[in-house]
């Protein structure tokens, strides 16, 4: 069962995960990403009446969760070092291992289920899975045909990085890069963000702005003075 324990408990092992030093974004993933994206969706499940809150949260919680854990942070031993360890002899691409992992996951979050071959339809862990593959865009189904609530946690994920210093983090964290390619790199991100992900109107209305404002930024437009 999905309730807002289980929720909490995994906001509480994200941000814990997330802040572990061998985490590279540590300093900044909570703060500046996943909260605001949490913050975002919970503003859009007000205009969405029919989205299930629940599910939104846990999406927002979990959909980064493979990105995490390939950059380094389990590993450190918060989640049984050697298990994950032995996992990692598998290539990244085989589903099974990833659902393991997420299984492994939640089941310690104390979700109330367990991974069966043959049940697989009928398993939130699956459910969860398929959506954040269709959050990722590696299905067939688009975004724009998905349920509200990956319609949701998506825009607000891409929202999320028009606030704060998402783009000036990219830069920090990439000082080997030359600045042609950072402002190439950032301006690349943004215009997938908002040509693939946000895929809601009140997010296009309301961040039309802060998009054009970093567009022009990235292509060093220089405005004709009035
Ligand atoms: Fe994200």
């Amino acid at each position: 069962m999905v309730n807002y324990q289980t929720i909490a408990k995994v906001r509480e092992k994200v941000t814990e995960i997330c802040s572990e030093k061998h985490f590279i974004h540590h300093k900044w993933y909570i703060e500046y990403h996943l909260n605001i994206v949490e913050k975002i969706s919970l503003q859009l499940c007000e205009r969405y009446f029919e989205a299930d809150q629940l599910w939104v949260l846990l999406l927002v919680w979990m959909h980064d969760f493979e990105k995490i854990v390939r950059n380094g942070s389990i590993y450190q031993g918060t989640l049984g070092k050697e298990f994950l360890e032995d996992l990692d002899f598998f290539p990244e691409d085989i589903a099974f291992i990833k659902i393991v992992r997420y299984t492994y996951f939640l089941i310690i979050m104390g979700f109330s289920l367990f991974y069966v071959p043959h049940k697989y339809k009928n398993c939130y862990i699956s459910k969860l899975l398929l959506d954040i593959d269709i959050f990722e865009r590696k299905t067939d189904i688009k975004l724009v045909d998905a349920k509200i609530e990956i319609k949701i946690v998506s825009s607000a994920d891409a929202a999320a990085h028009l606030i704060g210093p998402f783009y000036s983090i990219f830069w920090w964290e990439n000082p080997n890069m030359s600045i042609e390619n950072l402002r190439k790199s950032n301006g690349d991100k943004l215009e997938k963000d908002w040509n693939k992900k946000v895929v809601l109107p009140e997010i296009r209305d309301t961040y039309g702005n802060h998009y054009q404002f970093f567009k022009k930024n990235f292509e060093m437009t220089i405005p004709s003075i009035n």
